[in-house]
């Protein structure tokens, strides 16, 4: 089967460093598949992600290949490439307090996003489709709040508003760039069950992003662990975070202890 994304050799570089930021990493998902990308901070991960967006900054050279459903992503016209980002293929970006604009209802901002990819449909239309989003990801009483500005919701809610602008147009992948490091461990589990949902409901692939391989294993189905520029492992989540075979993946698991790192209970039960 063709994966729905694939990565070949992909390399990030900025010149004047010494070695690549990302340095010919390969990895692939299937549709409907999550993929796990777990390393240090500075291991690549974010770069990996923006790469797929072509989002990188502009003093950054890429090479390799990126293929998402049928297309070479590296050859698309930028016009061709806006058409898949925030509609086939959406992220979910690791600042949540500063993705949404302050001045603006949270309304107005999902409402936005429907509009760049669907700018014929009518206003009741495109109201339809936000209550629905908004709700989907369980915002208390969409009707009524929608017309809130980003500073009248919690963390935990702002991160919901992300995820319903970033679900509204039925992607096909999601990226999600540490999407819960922000918040605390409750309200983490929370927005991690809610992923898992709209996985289950929309046969959404996600590529996870995080530097918990513990929140990483209950979340992904595979899991590729990323240190320095190279993926130094990757297998199925549950054998990686049990039987680690690279040093480093060792070492992930033993740093930073959560709430969900203990080995000793099986897996099934961490959530
Ligand atoms: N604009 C830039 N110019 C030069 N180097 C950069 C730039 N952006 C990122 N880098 C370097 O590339 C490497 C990978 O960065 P990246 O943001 O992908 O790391 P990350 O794995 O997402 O880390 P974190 O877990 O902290 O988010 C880092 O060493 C970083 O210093
Ligand atoms: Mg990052």
């Amino acid at each position: 089967m063709v994966p729905l994304l694939s990565l070949e050799n992909l390399t990030v570089r900025f010149s004047g460093a010494e070695r690549p930021a990302v340095d010919g990493i390969s990895l692939h998902i299937g549709a409907g598949e999550v993929l796990g990308v777990v390393g240090e901070s500075g291991s690549g991960k974010s770069l990996t992600s923006l790469a797929i967006l072509r989002l990188l900054p502009p003093e950054a050279s890429l090479s390799g290949s990126i293929r998402f459903a049928g297309d070479d992503l590296l050859a698309l016209p930028e016009r061709a490439m806006r058409a898949h980002r925030g509609r086939s293929i959406s992220m979910i970006f690791q600042e949540p307090m500063t993705a949404l604009n302050p001045s603006m209802t949270i309304g107005a901002q999902v409402a936005e996003a429907v509009r760049v990819h669907h700018p014929k449909l009518s206003r009741a239309e495109v109201r339809e489709r936000v209550l629905q989003a908004l709700d989907e990801v369980a915002l208390p009483d969409p009707a009524r709040r929608h017309s809130d500005y980003p500073h009248q919701f919690s963390g935990g809610q702002r991160q919901r508003i992300l995820i319903a602008m970033a679900v509204v147009n039925k992607p096909r992948l999601l990226i999600a760039d540490e999407p819960t490091t922000a918040l605390d461990v409750t309200v983490q589990a929370q927005i991690l069950r809610l992923l898992r949902t709209l996985r289950e409901e929309h046969g959404l692939a996600m590529l996870f992003i995080s530097h918990d391989l513990a929140v990483t294993a209950q979340t992904a189905d595979r899991v590729a662990v990323m240190q320095r520029g190279h993926i130094v492992e990757t297998g199925a989540a549950a054998q990686i975070f049990r039987a680690p075979q690279h040093q480093y993946t060792q070492t992930l698991l033993a740093a930073v202890p959560t709430m969900t790192t203990d080995r000793a209970r099986p897996l099934a039960t961490l959530s």
